[in-house]
């Protein structure tokens, strides 16, 4: 089974950013993990700052890869267009964020990706995307 772990715009400093929100440990050090837990899931990760980059990506891999976890960091908040290539794509996405967005600001409580997503985990730190990978393990596997 291949997974598409797709992270948005300042996630490329977990570890440094915000970590009373974020914690202490890289994406890249987090996802060693996932690769050392789930042998038998294939992963594939990319990480941009750039909306139309994420967008090619879900494009890109609309055809090879089984399920999609999206972090769209703020992206999830104010994007359409990508909350659209969601929607245009049949592989299953799942949101995940590290935070729990339903109880910071209210901006980050409206969620255009998650509305076009099968589902969000939203709060268990780097865990959530442990989570959603269970997920693709029960629904594929
Ligand atoms: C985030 C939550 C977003 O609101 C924020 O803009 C981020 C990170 C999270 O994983 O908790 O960049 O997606």
């Amino acid at each position: 089974m291949k997974i598409l772990l797709l992270n948005g715009p300042n996630l490329n400093l977990l570890g440094e950013r915000e970590p009373h929100l974020y914690g202490n440990q890289s994406f890249e050090d987090y996802l060693e993990i996932l690769k050392k837990d789930f042998p038998e899931i294939s992963f594939i990760y990319h990480q941009s700052n750039v909306e139309g980059e994420l967008i090619n990506w879900l494009h890109q891999y609309r055809k090879t890869v089984q399920g999609i976890i999206l972090n769209a960091g703020a992206y999830t908040h104010t994007s359409i267009a990508l909350a659209d290539a969601v929607a245009a794509i049949s592989v299953p996405v799942v949101e995940v964020h590290l935070s729990n967005i339903l109880a910071r600001e209210d901006f980050r409580k409206t969620s255009y990706v998650g509305a076009k997503c099968v589902g969000s985990i939203s709060g268990f730190g780097l865990e959530s995307y442990r989570l959603a990978v269970e997920y693709f393990k029960r629904r594929l596997g």
